[in-house]
């Protein structure tokens, strides 16, 4: 979509329709002052006569208003005045990217950012109005042969200029191709991305930014460096692991790299310890930490943000077979550390530990790992927050803060060693599951053990990757988190 800022005054806009915001009950914004006074009172009136819905998330199409040069008027009901938060802005400019999508227009010029909400900058709402807009852009396609009747993407938008505005656009810009990048990939069916179609994906993705290297590990590298545990869950599957390594280089040499690690389970059928058919075919998402961390990773690239970093991505598939790992058996991972397998489902904390130390090899200076780990997490904080585990205060903040701020949020739970016990087995160092209480938890603690020394920080992305339900699909999540974590530390 081609993004564009301009400065000529609402009434002037020559454009098929210009977009405004209205809050039920508040003050017009500027430009909606300006188009009440330019249409006589128009606007106002059909505020009052209600025909123009400002409830949350609703929008009005006005045509032909008298007085002004574009075609069209779109009006984004943001909800009630007092009620006015981030949050709600987020979801207004969601829904008005999909109201916009649905219509068949491809241009629009938009001054809704002008609408004033306590304690939330022009510049915010303008980045995440911008970025909407480019989210509802997506449309799956990959796999559909007829595609005549989709909606009509937008081509172009321009925003009304101001102080800051083109670092918004910039900013929504990037994070826009990372998360249309991770939403695309886990839509994508397991017969077409497995584990070496993710390893091309990083290949196009080294090929597309100078400073970005790739390097991908094949199973005999993996044994090598006695990566058991990462092994064990591809063993029973006919595509090989791969171990994706991707760097970017935007600072000095010798600057410590954050380093983000994605579970790559390309399709999850549980192993051995096999899951119910019912929606065993959403376990094509199993990738979506893989997903979300190569968005970050590209967005980072894209907008050319000065750090260091690294993207590491086991990419397995976990399937029954007569060579398959077992619950029963104990396997070494490659920190040394022994694991008895109580459950051949609870295969993302075995590809991640492994994962987890490799890294160390980078000498992090976060280490930040981003997995669809456990039904436990869904259970606990459904679809609308990750959840995040930290040995580091600094570090959680950092997190809890950019997920507010890119209104891709997480809720922080505690790892204390107390559930450790529960991961205790007499036949090995550690076992992989925990039982039934909090199961979410006792994955992240599972995974502590493997990332001691380091500033680290797991997010359980099991319920906000995806969408189930009439829109369902990926959700491009964590991408905005994590994407805003190195916006804020590159500043
Ligand atoms: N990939 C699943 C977790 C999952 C469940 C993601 C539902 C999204 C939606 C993971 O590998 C898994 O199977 N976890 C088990 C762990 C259990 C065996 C300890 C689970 O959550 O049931
Ligand atoms: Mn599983
Ligand atoms: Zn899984």
């Amino acid at each position: 979509m081609q993004l564009s800022l301009s400065s000529t005054p609402i009434a002037e806009a020559d454009s098929p329709c210009i977009v405004i915001a209205a809050a039920e009950g508040g003050a017009l914004s500027h430009s909606a002052q300006e188009i009440d006074r330019a249409s006589d009172g128009r606007l106002s009136h059909l505020l009052e006569s209600r025909d123009v819905n400002t409830s949350m998330g609703k929008t009005t199409m006005l045509h032909g208003l008298p007085g002004i040069a574009a075609e069209r008027l779109m009006v984004i009901g943001v909800g009630k005045q007092e009620k006015l938060s981030a949050a709600r802005w987020d979801r207004a400019c969601l829904a008005a990217g999909q109201a916009l999508r649905d219509h068949p227009l491809t241009e629009c010029h938009v001054f809704a950012h002008d609408l004033e909400i306590d304690g939330v900058e022009p510049n915010w709402r303008l980045r995440q109005l911008a970025l909407a807009l480019q989210r509802a852009n997506y449309l799956y396609t990959s796999t559909k042969r007829r595609k005549d009747d989709a909606p009509v993407p937008l081509k172009a938008a321009t925003f009304h200029d101001g102080p800051g505005a083109e670092q918004a656009i910039e900013e929504s810009r990037g994070m826009a191709k990372g998360f249309l990048k991770a939403r695309h990939l886990g839509d994508l069916p397991p017969n077409i991305c497995n584990p070496a179609y993710l390893a091309q994906e990083a290949k196009a993705i080294a090929a597309a930014y100078d400073k970005v290297e790739l390097e991908v590990l094949e199973a005999a590298d993996m044994a090598e460096l006695g990566m058991d545990a990462l092994l064990g869950v591809a063993r029973g599957s006919a595509n090989n692991p791969k171990l994706i390594v991707l760097k970017y280089s935007g600072a000095k040499p010798d600057g410590q790299p954050v380093v983000m690690v994605g579970k790559g389970v390309t399709f999850d059928t549980g192993g051995i310890s096999l899951k119910p058919p019912p929606n065993m075919d959403e376990m094509k998402m199993d990738m979506c930490g893989a997903a979300g961390v190569m968005g970050a990773f590209v967005a980072c690239a894209e907008l050319g943000l000065a750090l260091n970093v690294v993207c590491i991505v086991p990419a397995v598939e976990n399937m029954p077979d007569g060579n398959a790992y077992r619950p029963g058996d104990v396997l070494t991972s490659m920190s040394g550390k022994t694991i008895e397998i109580r459950n051949t489902d609870a295969e993302g904390r075995l590809i991640l530990c492994d994962a987890l130390t490799y890294a160390a090899r980078f000498k992090p200076r976060y280490l930040i790992d981003a997995a669809t780990l456990t039904g436990a997490c869904v259970v606990a904080l459904g679809h609308h927050a990750s959840g995040l585990m930290s040995n580091d205060d600094t570090l959680a903040q950092r997190l809890l803060d950019a997920g507010e701020k890119s209104m891709d949020r997480a809720w922080r739970l505690p790892i204390w060693e107390e559930y450790l016990e529960q991961l205790e087995t007499p036949f090995a160092d550690i076992k992989n599951v925990g039982g039934m209480p909090a199961g979410v938890i006792t994955a992240g603690v599972f995974l502590s053990r493997f990332a001691k020394d380091q500033a680290w920080a797991h997010l359980d992305v099991a319920g906000s990757a995806w969408k189930w339900g009439e829109t369902e699909g990926a959700t491009g999540r964590p991408t905005g988190l994590l994407t805003q974590f190195l916006i804020d530390l590159a500043r």
